[in-house]
């Protein structure tokens, strides 16, 4: 149960210890085009396992991927002051273009995990770039802004996040739809619940979680210069399905064949991951806003991924 992690700045090195912390695999090997940060992030992991459960974690090379049943890919550099979206982008994909060959040399069976940024992208180059199946290069896509809406909802109405049912989907960024009209709580429709506890959603309620799952990331970044422990997590939130063969439904991205008529491009709706990766994509039932802001996420991508790629 061989685990790979290239790039392991702060999400790259955050999700191996949350994989360390949480019992995910028993072999995990971190990757870095600086040699040195590899190994003393997997030193400085290995601490922790002795409060955790044992397990070996090492800073290698691309071949001690060999044979990594999952790689979990975060390399990529940041926009510097100037700099455009298109022109990261142009960079990230240089980037995927060198990591991703030496990546499949080793471990041609791996399933790829995408978490640099933009993620859905970076997963849709990835995927051109590797050959692969689409099913087998998953981005985490909006794993994480679900897990920031789960947490507000739960927040506001005093019951944990793992009780509250609700996704965002569509791009992780500024266009992602926060799916109101389909939420739960527990296996009541959300704003009956909320009703019923004397928590109503109101009007200002829904515009302050909307605007805490879109922009947390801004905020956070502002703080701290980054976020990592969130994606950390989620990353090893998916590493587990695919390592236990779950059948989990999470919200991941994934190179679409149609979606709201638009083709060939990735973004996140609930998906069945197991062992082979992607097992199955659902399409939730939305009202009309959300179907139509979905559509708009969807074209904004085409475009910019079109940019990049042409
Ligand atoms: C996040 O949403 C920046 O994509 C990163 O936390």
């Amino acid at each position: 149960m061989k685990i790979g992690v290239v790039g392991v700045g702060a999400v790259g090195s955050t999700a191996a210890y949350a994989m360390a912390i949480n019992g995910v695999g028993n072999e995990i090997v971190l990757v870095d085009y600086n040699p040195k940060l590899a190994i003393a992030q997997a030193e400085d992991i290995l601490h922790a396992t002795p409060f955790a459960r044992p397990m070996s974690i090492i800073g290698g090379d691309y071949s001690d991927l060999k044979d990594a049943a999952v790689v979990v890919i975060a390399a990529g550099v940041n926009q510097q002051p100037g700099e455009t979206r298109i022109e990261l982008l142009a960079r990230n994909a240089g980037v995927f273009a060198s990591v991703i060959p030496e990546v499949l040399k080793y471990a041609p069976n791996a399933i790829l995990i995408i978490a640099t940024n933009p993620v859905d992208i970076m997963t849709q180059v990835a995927t051109e770039i590797s050959g692969l199946p689409r099913n087998r290069v998953i981005g985490s896509g909006t794993i994480l802004d679900t897990a920031r809406f789960r947490t507000l909802l739960g927040k506001h109405l005093g019951i944990t996040p793992t009780s509250v049912h609700a996704d965002v989907l569509g791009e992780h960024g500024d266009s992602e739809v926060l799916v109101w009209s389909g939420a739960k709580a527990g296996n009541t429709p959300l704003f009956t619940f909320a009703e019923q506890i004397n928590k109503p959603i109101t009007q200002e309620v829904r515009e302050r979680i909307d605007h805490g799952v879109r922009y947390a990331a801004y905020s956070i970044i502002e703080g701290k210069g980054a976020t990592n422990y969130g994606i950390g997590s989620g990353l090893s939130r998916i590493v587990k399905a695919i390592l236990t063969n779950e059948h989990a439904v999470i919200s991941l991205s994934i190179v679409n064949e149609e979606i709201v008529g638009v083709r060939d491009t990735a973004l996140s709706v609930p998906r069945v991951l197991g062992a082979d990766g992607i097992e199955a994509t659902l399409f939730p039932s939305l009202d009309e806003v959300e179907r139509n802001q979905l559509q708009a996420s969807a074209v904004a991508l085409e475009t910019a991924a079109k940019e990049v790629l042409s």
